[in-house]
Formats: structure tokens, sequence, C-alpha cells
């Protein structure tokens, strides 16, 4: 899909947080994500689901030029209009703060082990050290002064997110990454990291990519949702309508897994999706579901489903992978945050 097509799909303005252009990710002959187009707007929340290994965060990575040197990264990336690719590293890295802001699963990789949280958040700003009254109170962090002398591993995990979080939205970038933000923390620091970061989406107007998941996430906090599978982009659109009319067959099966786990009799067996994800493959010929496709015939296995508008129910740019798609009206929607995870 061209990114005139996804500017199309998703409604998003000439100031678009992201633009997404045929990104294609590869770990030596592993194509981790194998041609990803997608545009955001500023202020608005994208879901991005997909089982373990589906491409997920090499996505997120690569936009954010974060990965290892060994992984080969092509395709188009604008944040807020401007093309990292035309900087150097070294110019990238010192402006990225000020672009996008990477909210990492494990705040306790993501920051520097041997420094004090306040000198990292001091060297971002490069103004003062130390995080400022107004900022730490936006963050609901207690006692900023004695938080700040601290080293990452003698903060709870909580205000390890808090302070990554911090650092993440210190210049007010307009494009977050979250890659499952929460997935580490108990369930009371979850709903507080959530409302945080909804605060601060609504205060800076940032677009979020949220990785995760966790399907009541998605249905309380995200806009849109891009749905990955097997390094492939295969169904994205307004959330609502993804909920209620799952076209990709694996979209569907993964609303209905969380739906059967949520509300399923006891004893009563539960929906799941057969089979096992693939590995990204560089040779496949065909839809990398088929395998595990319900709905597969003889022409999913030899030609692969490009990703097109859907014309119906409603227009408002979703976009499915698939040679026939779900009919609409199977939705399962689930209800807030008790919606659950999506990990099978
Ligand atoms: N540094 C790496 N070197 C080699 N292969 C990698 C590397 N990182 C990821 N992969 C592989 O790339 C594929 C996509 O991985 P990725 O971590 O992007 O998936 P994901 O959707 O984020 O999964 P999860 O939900 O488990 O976080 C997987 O097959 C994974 O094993
Ligand atoms: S293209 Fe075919 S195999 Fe793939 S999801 Fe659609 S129906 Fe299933
Ligand atoms: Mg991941």
């Amino acid at each position: 899909m061209s990114a005139a097509a996804a500017e199309a799909a998703t409604g998003a303005g000439a100031c678009a947080a992201l633009e997404v252009e045929d990104l294609r990710v590869r770990y030596g002959e592993l194509p981790a994500v194998d041609g990803a187009s997608l545009r955001m707007a500023r202020g608005q929340v994208v879901a991005l689901i997909g089982e373990t290994g589906s491409g997920k965060s090499s996505l997120a990575l690569g936009v954010a030029r974060l990965l290892a040197p060994s992984a080969v990264v092509t395709g188009g990336v604008r944040i807020a209009g401007c093309d990292p690719s035309s900087m150097s590293g070294r110019e990238f890295r010192l402006r990225r703060a000020g672009l996008l802001g990477y909210i990492a699963q494990d705040a306790m990789a993501a920051l520097n082990p041997v420094q004090p949280v306040g000198r990292q958040i001091g060297e971002l700003f490069r103004v003062h050290r130390g995080m400022s009254r107004q900022q730490a109170s936006r963050m609901r962090i207690d006692r900023p002064e004695l938080v700040a002398r601290r080293y990452p591993h003698q903060l709870s995990g909580g205000m390890r997110q808090r302070v990554m979080i911090a650092m993440a939205v210190a210049l007010s970038p307009p494009l977050l990454i979250a890659d499952e933000p929460t997935t580490a923390l108990d369930v009371s620091t979850q709903a507080e990291i959530l409302a945080l970061l909804s605060e601060l989406r609504a205060e800076t107007g940032s677009g979020i990519l949220w990785i995760t998941h966790d399907m009541g996430v998605v249905a309380e906090l995200a806009d849109w949702v891009t749905v990955m599978y097997a390094g492939r982009i295969v169904e994205q659109g307004p959330v609502h309508d993804i909920f209620d009319h799952p076209r990709h067959p694996y979209t569907e099966g993964l609303l209905r897994t969380r739906r059967d786990l949520r509300t399923g009799r006891p004893g009563a067996p539960l929906f799941q999706i057969e089979g096992a994800p693939p590995a990204p493959s560089a040779g496949r010929a065909g839809c990398a579901f088929a395998p595990r496709c319900p709905r597969r015939s003889a022409v999913c296995s030899e030609r692969a489903p490009a990703l097109e508008p859907v014309p119906e129910p409603v227009a408002g740019g979703r976009l499915v992978a698939c040679h026939h798609p779900v009919p609409p009206g199977n939705g399962h929607r689930p209800a807030g945050r008790a919606g659950g995870e999506v990990r099978p």
C-alpha cells in the first residue's frame, strides 16, 4: 500500500505525527518487518497488536532508529515531517528526544544503571540537573529530590516507568512510542500509568504508537488499530469498527479467543486459533495465515493478498489483506480494561 493510500485510509492530515512507507527490517535472512506502511495524525493513539514475534517491536525500533547496526532497515520514515535518514546518526541522536519519546517495557534495561535518574533527566534537558517540581508532579513522582538521587535499581518498577515516561515526554515530542509499557507492572500501577499517558496525550497532543497485547487497553485508549501477522500489516482501521466488524480471519480469531476467555461458561470449550504463528520468512508464497485459516482456499497459498480498502460496512479507512474477508458483523467488542490480553 502506498503512503497516499495509507493517508486516505487514516484521514491523517498534512501534520502527521508519523508516516511510514514500505518499512522493512531484516535480521540476517529474517524479514521481521516485510513492507509496513502507516500514518498517524498528531494526538492519535494507534494500537499495534499481534501475536508474539509478529514484528511489532522491530517496526517500532526501526522507526526510532534504535536497532543494532546488524539489522538492515529500509523504507521511508517521517516524524512530524522530518526524515531521520536525511540526518547523520549523531544529528538524529541529538534531535531524537524532540521528535519522539520511546517508552519501553523494561525501564531497567532502558535507563542507565550507573547514573542517578536525576542526572539522566538533567542530561536530556542539558540545562539543569534533576527534574523540575512541575514535571515531577505531572508524573506523580513524590519527593522528586530524593528520587532524582537514586539509581534505577533503587526504584520500584512503577517509579522507574514514571521516570522513563518523564524522559520520553520531556521535550513534548510529536510522537510517543510505547512498547508494552505496563506489562511488567501490577494492576493498580498499570492503571495509574495508563491514566498518566492518557492525560499527557491530551496535554501535549503527541501521537502515540501503542504496542500491546491487552485488548482492554486498546478498547479504552486507542483511536485506531493496526494488526500485524508474520511481519506484515494484515488489517487496520478505527478501533470500534475493528471490534464490531473484524474482517481479517486472524483479527476475528484474536477477538473471539479473548471473548471466550472473558465470558465462557466454566467447562465450556474455549475458541482458539489452531496452530502457531510462523516465523517471518522471505521465501513464502501466498498468505502467511493460510495454514491456520478456516476461510482459506487454493488462491491463498498461491498469492499473497495485498492490503486494500474495505468498502463496507463503513468506509472510514478500513484496510485488510485477505482474499476472503470475514463478512461484517462478527464483532467481539471487549468491555473496557477487563478485556484481557491477546497473547495466545
Ligand atoms: N535482534 C534480533 N536478532 C534476530 N532476530 C530478531 C531480533 N529481534 C527480533 N527478532 C526476530 O524478529 C521477529 C519479530 O520480533 P519482534 O520482537 O519484533 O516481535 P514482537 O511482535 O515485538 O513480539 P513480542 O510480542 O513477543 O514482543 C521474531 O521472529 C524475532 O525472533
Ligand atoms: S488470504 Fe486466505 S488464508 Fe489468508 S487470511 Fe484471507 S482467507 Fe485466510
Ligand atoms: Mg515486542
